[in-house]
């Protein structure tokens, strides 16, 4: 887990495109936070800068953006706060903005991953084109660990189970597929994966959209972790967790290993 610096992601960027990855997910860490995470929509905030940075260079990648506000605000929640809680519908407006500030900028597809409902329908209205993958059956989970110290996004109070979803409900997924779906979703996303093959494979059965599944950071750790102290191999513990999460039913992989896997494949 690292983080870039425009340049450095302009540079990454042509190597793993030159393995032959075809699609970028990219986040930002601004300089500075603060209660309203107005950096997410800065026209020269990071990701703003990168998209302009890297499309010029690679006409032909793929890139997505996270759209959320939690890497922005200095509190850590993904959204507005009013009187100690999240504000839904007032972070509404503010992710639509997100969403469009990316897209001008240089984005092919955006994914909201803020669990605000509603938000889906107020991007697709904002950008009526715009391919979006919705992160719908996100769960509330310790497996966001690492990413949270690197985008250093830990909520400075309370936790994030208002918004995600509780990790022993399977038809609540389904139905906030449906939903983002009813909004305008392209693609529906359950995140982590791993311990939750049998929601993809639910999504998978139920709807005829692509789905996607987001490998988190937690997932990855874990096999690195577990591969440095020698008690499992990293590349076949990798292929393995990446092919039962296509098996389940996963048409696209969100993955820490995509790097390693266009070497190894
Ligand atoms: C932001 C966001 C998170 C992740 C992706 N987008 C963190 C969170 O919800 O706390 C997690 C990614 C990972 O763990 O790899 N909403
Ligand atoms: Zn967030």
């Amino acid at each position: 887990m690292s983080r870039y610096s425009v340049e450095d992601l302009v540079a990454e960027a042509a190597r793993l495109a030159g393995l032959g990855v075809r699609a970028l997910l990219v986040f930002g860490i601004p300089e500075e936070k603060d209660d309203e995470g107005t950096g997410a929509w800065d026209a020269d905030g990071i990701v703003q800068r990168t998209l302009r940075a890297v499309r010029a260079e690679q006409p032909g990648l793929v890139l997505i953006t996270d759209v959320c506000l939690c890497e922005y605000t200095s509190h850590g929640h993904c959204g507005v706060i009013r009187d100690g809680e999240v504000a839904n519908d007032e972070t509404l407006e503010l992710l639509a903005r997100t969403a469009l500030s990316h897209v001008e900028a240089g984005a092919d597809a955006v994914a909201p991953s803020d669990m605000m409902d509603g938000r889906v329908g107020v991007i697709r209205e904002t950008l009526p084109e715009t391919p979006i993958i919705a992160y719908a059956a996100k769960y509330a989970s310790a497996f966001y660990g690492p990413f949270r110290e690197v985008a250093e996004s830990l909520p400075s109070f309370g936790d994030r189970r208002g918004y995600q979803m509780d990790s022993a409900n399977v038809r609540e997924a389904l139905r906030e597929c449906e939903l983002d779906l009813a909004e305008g979703a392209d693609v529906v996303m359950v995140k982590p994966a791993m311990p939750y093959l049998d929601v993809i494979r639910a999504v998978r059965e139920r709807f005829d959209c692509p789905v996607a599944a987001y490998n988190v950071s937690g997932e990855y750790a874990m096999v690195k972790s577990a591969a440095a102290a020698g008690h499992l191999d990293e590349r076949q513990a990798a292929l393995e967790s990446l092919a039962a999460i296509k098996r389940a039913g996963a048409d696209v992989v969100v993955s820490y290993w995509t790097e390693s896997l266009a070497t190894w494949l």
